[in-house]
């Protein structure tokens, strides 16, 4: 078997997010494959970057307080922590805002240019006339035509789920300064997609056999049947002020995020180029022997696999051997919820001490391919790595590890008796390849299967020739040392097999089997006669149930404002709340610090441009009157409020919010399971007054 070249990317997370479970589906998938190929001894490189360009990343930064520049660099740091922490061992991790990407997406411009496929239109859009910027459409609100719904985004409705565009709002506003917004006149640049010679091109790409099913039926209906034109022109550039590059030879005019996004694929393997001394021409040459795939959600296949190889095969690069993409992970059947504590974030969950070993392992096992959704199911997973992982991998090296440790001096049997183990193990040695062909495919979930039916049999041939009692007769020695030879025998070749997974810990069981890192190839062996190991060290705990209510209790956000407006000093107080109750007291001293106090809701009413706030004005008594920003829409109908008494926290520390000052807390009671999603506000009993203290 030669040496294959591959070059594989994973799509670019936004530098304006925190990573969080759903993403790790895909660093995931495509960590496990890169570390397959690798053992199999290919030559293969795994590049990601930053996606940093834009105007959410713009007006994030400028919200607080900070450049885009030192924004992205912040964000680099926290998306390189979570994937090393995830153990994705990128070859690369680099930037969308690097001198490599502007390089590439200036050529290829210029490229596209040159062969007539960039076009200048002026088209009219929205601007808002305060910020003095055009709005994209996620940051245009108002009415839809359809329904009425309020407060609905430029391109669709949430409530009734039509899509249109931003100027078939009704009442429209602008997300950023409330303005209303002008229809004004600009030049864009388009990228000629609707050119008879791209067509042509994206049909004879897409007609390749390897593509995925339901990606080759997508990409089918995109296109239309030979003849028809379906496939609109790309609009490629954005007014300033925008945070991206600016286009060689057009002043004020930026490349759309979009366009230098999978860019940065070849600016990330460019910069891994120099580091690494490699070619990159032999990469990326049209007829390159290097094989190319792109691991991404099903959510941007129509960026990647119409707009991507119809720029590079224009622009004299070659295009992409595959794209591979992959569905989109529910929790317990629904989509990830910040009220349910769902919408995990990797940090999180590492910060709670959970293992990534057992996520990557649930993540491998539900894995097969194809565009399907993911579920993690939250109890499936703590049984699934319990009695997989612990219950048949782990403890067949630690139950032959003492007998071999106390009883025969840390060595396996000698020459003389090796053939009488072999017998056992045929299956386990010929399954490689089969496993090897699973890796190969991404069918992760049937290699899983695989290699837990063949545990199976070992620990069925444990229960057979149970070693503890042969320990415990006498003049049985010989067999018992045949027996533990053969288990530390068959946990090497599960370890191999499940390395692409489980990386550390099979790095810990290549350490205790005493042996040098393991390859596809050393699947052929056995250890050699007599071989030393080392003493067993424990290798993977069980998962407790508890641990995963305290992961969902610290990622619930029930009464916090919606994730725009969130502070991170409000995070942290909300997440320092929910964990007392799970892991410590506090004193009197400590609870006698918040204010409570009964509060008469004398005034309540929507907040324009909010969704899920209500604002409420506070009548405390002699403490006056506060004003409170609550999360409590979805419950409650503001004019069934007004009047009612209330708890609220009277001292928590004023703080500036998109609508105005919120000066304090209502309490509500919400399901700490997140089973039910309803919010109950706390009210006294009568004879209260406003002002009065709780305590
Ligand atoms: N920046 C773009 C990609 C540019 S690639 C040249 C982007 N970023 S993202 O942060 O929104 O998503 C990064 C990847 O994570 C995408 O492939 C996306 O499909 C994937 N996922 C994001 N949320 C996901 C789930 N909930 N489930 C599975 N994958 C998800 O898109
Ligand atoms: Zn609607």
């Amino acid at each position: 078997m030669s040496a294959r070249q591959i070059l594989v990317t994973s799509a670019l997370p936004y530098a304006n997010g925190a990573i969080h479970l759903g993403h790790l589906v895909e660093y995931i998938q495509t960590d496990i494959w890169v570390r397959f190929q690798k053992m199999r001894g290919h030559a293969c490189w795994y590049v990601c970057a930053d996606d940093t360009h834009g105007t959410p990343i713009m007006l994030r930064a400028e919200k607080e307080g900070i450049t885009p520049e030192q924004l992205i660099a912040r964000v680099h740091g926290e998306h390189s922590r979570d994937f090393a922490g995830f153990h994705i061992a990128f070859d690369n991790y680099y930037s969308t805002h690097s001198d490599e990407t502007r390089f590439y997406s200036e050529d290829i411009y210029q490229k596209l240019k040159a062969a007539g496929l960039i076009e200048v239109r002026a088209i009219e859009q929205y601007y808002d006339p305060v910020k003095q910027m055009f709005l994209p459409d996620r940051f245009i609100k108002g009415e839809c035509p359809k329904c009425g719904a309020k407060d609905q985004y430029g391109d669709s409705c949430e409530s009734c789920g039509a899509a249109y565009a931003p100027t078939e709002l009704k009442n429209p506003y602008s997300a950023v300064s409330g303005a209303k917004p002008e229809l004004k006149s600009s030049d864009h640049y388009f990228f000629k997609l609707s050119d008879p010679r791209c067509q042509a091109f994206l049909r004879q790409w897409t007609r390749k056999g390897s593509l995925q099913h339901e990606a080759a039926n997508k990409l089918h209906e995109w296109l239309g049947a030979e003849g028809e034109n379906k496939l609109s022109d790309w609009d490629i550039s954005r007014d300033a002020p925008y945070f991206g590059f600016e286009i060689p030879g057009a002043p004020g005019k930026y490349f759309y995020v979009w366009l230098d996004a999978p860019i940065g694929y070849m600016g990330s393997f460019k910069n891994l180029c120099t580091q690494r001394g490699l070619n990159f021409d032999d990469w990326w040459k049209p007829d390159s022997k290097a094989e190319l795939y792109h691991f991404i959600g099903k959510d941007i296949l129509y960026f990647h696999a119409l707009f991507w190889p119809a720029e590079l095969q224009h622009a004299g690069y070659r295009t992409p051997t595959n794209v591979f993409a992959h569905g989109f992970l529910t929790v317990d059947g629904a989509k990830m919820s910040k009220s349910r504590g769902t919408f995990i974030t990797a940090e999180s969950y590492l910060q709670q001490g959970l293992n990534p070993e057992w996520l990557r392992y649930y993540f491998a096992a539900k894995l097969n391919g194809t565009m399907e959704d993911i579920d993690l199911n939250l109890d499936d997973f703590v049984s699934r790595v319990n009695s997989d992982l612990v219950g048949k991998f782990i403890n067949i090296a630690s139950r032959a590890a003492g007998f071999i440790a106390k009883q025969f001096d840390g060595k396996l049997v000698e020459e003389a008796f090796h053939d009488r183990f072999m017998g056992s193990l045929p299956e386990l040695l010929l399954s490689s390849e089969e496993i090897a062909g699973y890796y190969e495919q991404r069918d992760f979930g049937r290699a899983i299967r695989r290699i837990m039916a063949l545990a199976d049999q070992v620990n069925q041939y444990v229960d057979q020739h149970q070693p503890w009692k042969l320990a415990k007769q006498g003049g049985q020695e010989r067999e018992l040392h045949v027996v533990c030879t053969m288990l530390i025998n068959a946990f090497r070749l599960l370890a191999l097999y499940l390395k692409p997974v489980l990386p550390k810990l099979v790095q810990r069981a290549e350490e205790f089997l005493n042996v040098a890192p393991l390859h596809w190839r050393d699947a052929a062996f056995v250890l050699p006669p007599a071989h030393a190991i080392n003493p067993y060290e424990h290798l993977m705990t069980r998962i407790e149930g508890k641990q995963v209510e305290a992961l969902l209790a610290a990622n619930r956000q029930s009464l916090a404002p919606t994730p725009a407006q969130q502070s991170p000093q409000r995070h942290a107080q909300h997440q320092t709340g929910e964990t007392v109750e799970a892991t410590e007291h506090i004193s009197i001293d400590d609870f006698s610090k918040i204010d409570l106090r009964i509060a008469r809701i004398a005034n309540a009413e929507h907040v324009e441009g909010a969704d899920k706030l209500l604002k409420l004005s506070l009548d405390l008594g002699q403490l006056g009157t506060r004003q409170v920003f609550a999360g409590i829409k979805a419950a409650y109908d503001p004019a069934t409020l007004v009047g009612r008494l209330t708890v609220m926290v009277a001292n928590l520390a004023p703080r500036k919010m998109k609508f105005g000052m919120s000066e304090g807390m209502v309490l509500a009671a919400s399901d700490p399971e997140g089973k039910t999603t309803g919010l109950y506000l706390l009210s006294p009993d009568s004879g209260a007054t406003p002002g009065m203290k709780v305590k």
